[in-house]
């Protein structure tokens, strides 16, 4: 029999890179581990039947030097979600999470998501149905509470937030990401389910004090150093989401400064040097350029030669595709060594 979910060791970093749809991409993270070697990452969401169908390698794929890597997964019926969790494991992921946080109306027609939050017991059930046919970890990305004229669903108060995570950890989970604004399920947007609910930090810092022995992990609008040191005064781990897309170099020294690391990280000289060999065979698998492209686009961000640097990489995208690698790899001789080599 395989081990109780409660005692299984899931990922206790403190930082974590968000999931993030279109954006946390296998390519997208491999650039970042070379970043931060200890950061937790995440995939983008991905349903479980298109987990299930489809090109699995395409879906599911990764390069091992990602690891460690979460799953998050997405649906809300147990049996597809356990076959989903049975090939993860396959692959090697190291954990596996389930979104209860999306607000999109197509994941909304498909009652998941932040919808799940309404359904604790139910979430209980994926959970414990993930944890039986498998041995990975199980974990919930949440919001604090979601709000639903349309499904008369009131969920804003401290209490009911305490309600899901306690129902859910019944079935033995133990870490609980919470993005900490509520999702609002008519008349908003994704992205602005991203901006316009306040920040309510003191509803996750309060769930770390009321229930001590669960990770908790908050996320939600962290933009500096400074910032994350004030949160993990009060709770386990932060998950960084936009700040790691726009200003990636903010990660430079996180393992240092994290995860107690005494080597130094690499330079953003080193980081490319890394990343061209790495692309040239993604591009030899088929990856597309323009998508390889986006990992490096903001390397330099608020840094002189930033603009630049931008133009150079969209310049090599419009070139012939065989001379892309050589073209965007030039960029770097347009940049302040000062600025590669620190
Ligand atoms: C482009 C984009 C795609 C996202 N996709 C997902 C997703 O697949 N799963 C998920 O749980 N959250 C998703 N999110 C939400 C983030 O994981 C995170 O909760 C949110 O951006 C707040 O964190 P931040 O303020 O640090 O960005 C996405 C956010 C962005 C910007």
């Amino acid at each position: 029999m395989s081990q109780a979910l409660e005692e299984r060791p899931f990922g206790q970093q403190k930082l974590s890179l968000a999931p993030m749809v279109d954006k946390s991409d296998r390519d997208w993270r491999w650039v970042m581990r070379r970043i931060s070697r200890k950061t937790l990452l995440y995939t983008e969401m991905i349903t479980a039947p298109a987990a299930l169908r489809g090109n699995r390698d395409r879906v599911l794929g990764f390069d091992p030097e990602e690891k460690p890597l979460v799953l998050q997964l997405g649906w809300d019926e147990a049996d597809k979600l356990v076959d989903a969790a049975k090939i993860a494991e396959d692959f090697g992921y190291d954990e596996i999470n389930l979104n209860c946080g999306c607000p999109s109306d197509k994941v909304q027609q498909h009652d998941f998501g932040a919808c799940l939050m309404a359904r604790p017991q139910h979430v209980a059930h994926l959970v414990e149905a993930m944890a039986s046919a498998t041995s990975l970890p199980i974990t919930v990305k949440n919001r604090i509470g979601i709000r639903s004229q349309k499904r008369d669903i009131s969920l804003e108060r401290y209490e009911d937030l305490l309600d899901f995570v306690d129902q859910v950890s019944q079935a033995g989970c133990r870490k609980f990401t919470v993005h900490s604004r509520i999702a609002i399920l008519e008349g908003l947007s994704p992205r602005e389910n991203r901006d316009i609910p306040p920040l309510q930090p003191d509803f996750v810092y309060r769930l770390k004090e009321e229930r001590p022995d669960f990770f908790i992990e908050i996320n939600g609008g962290y933009k500096s150093v400074e910032q994350i040191d004030d949160a993990l005064h009060h709770v386990d781990g932060v998950m960084l989401g936009r700040v790691a897309l726009d200003q990636p170099w903010l990660l430079k020294n996180a393992d240092q400064k994290w995860f107690g690391e005494s080597t130094p990280s690499l330079t953003r000289r080193q980081v490319l040097e890394a990343v061209w060999p790495y692309y040239e065979r993604r591009l030899s698998e088929g990856a597309s350029r323009g998508l390889l492209v986006q990992p490096l686009m903001n390397l330099f961000a608020g840094e002189p030669g930033a603009k630049a640097w931008k133009r150079h990489l969209t310049e090599a995208l419009s070139g012939p595709a065989k001379d892309f690698l050589a073209h965007a790899s030039q960029a770097v001789s347009f940049m302040d060594p000062k600025l590669l080599d620190s």
